[in-house]
């Protein structure tokens, strides 16, 4: 059985996503690929805004309509990629994303990972995100393999401030 670690926040507005993310991504250090799973309009976007001011990007991340993936950089380098719209029959293994996937200096998020299955990396950060109310989202964050395990247990270190920050008025 692989070792299993979760952790759960709610949020309770878009801006305590974003103030979430943000203060999340104080514990990235180079190599995290998040995987935000998702419905359409669960937060997946606005937790990756958050993400790209905590690493320091300076211009506004969006998710324009057939980008499959926006370059930023911050202290890290922020890679967004939304699966969306790949076909099933996309060839995924030639998208060049793994290079992401292995290099220290960069943070992946990733919207819609099942569709990249096939070339996603062990030790992903697995971000499972529900929608239980018009605006309450509930992250939940797990992982089976390191280094995300690790990475789970630092925000479960500092879980109080962390849900503080995300169901604030
Ligand atoms: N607590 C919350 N956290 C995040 N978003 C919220 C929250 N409450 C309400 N919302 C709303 O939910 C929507 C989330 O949009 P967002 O683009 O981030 O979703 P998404 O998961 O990226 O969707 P898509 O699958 O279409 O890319 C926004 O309209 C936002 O205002
Ligand atoms: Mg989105």
């Amino acid at each position: 059985m692989p070792e299993t670690s979760d952790i759960s926040f709610i949020s309770t507005s878009p801006e305590n996503t974003r103030d979430l993310a943000r203060a999340i991504a104080a514990f990235c250090s180079g190599g995290e690929v998040f995987l935000l799973d998702g419905d359409l309009g669960a937060g997946k976007t606005c937790f990756t805004q958050g993400l790209g001011a905590g690493l320091g990007v300076g211009e506004d991340i969006t998710s324009p309509t057939f980008v499959l993936h926006c370059q930023y950089q911050g202290r890290l380098e922020l890679n967004h990629i939304d699966a969306y719209r790949l076909e099933d029959d996309t060839h995924v293994e030639a998208l060049g994303f793994d290079e992401f996937f292995a290099d220290n200096n960069c943070v992946t998020v990733i919207e819609w990972p099942q569709m990249l299955e096939k070339i996603l990396p062990m030790g992903c950060i697995h971000v499972y995100i529900s929608s239980l109310s018009s605006n309450e989202r509930e992250f939940k964050f797990s992982a089976s393999a390191k280094p995300a395990l690790d990475f789970i247990s630092a925000l479960g270190k500092n879980s109080d401030i962390l849900k503080e920050t995300a169901t604030k008025e």
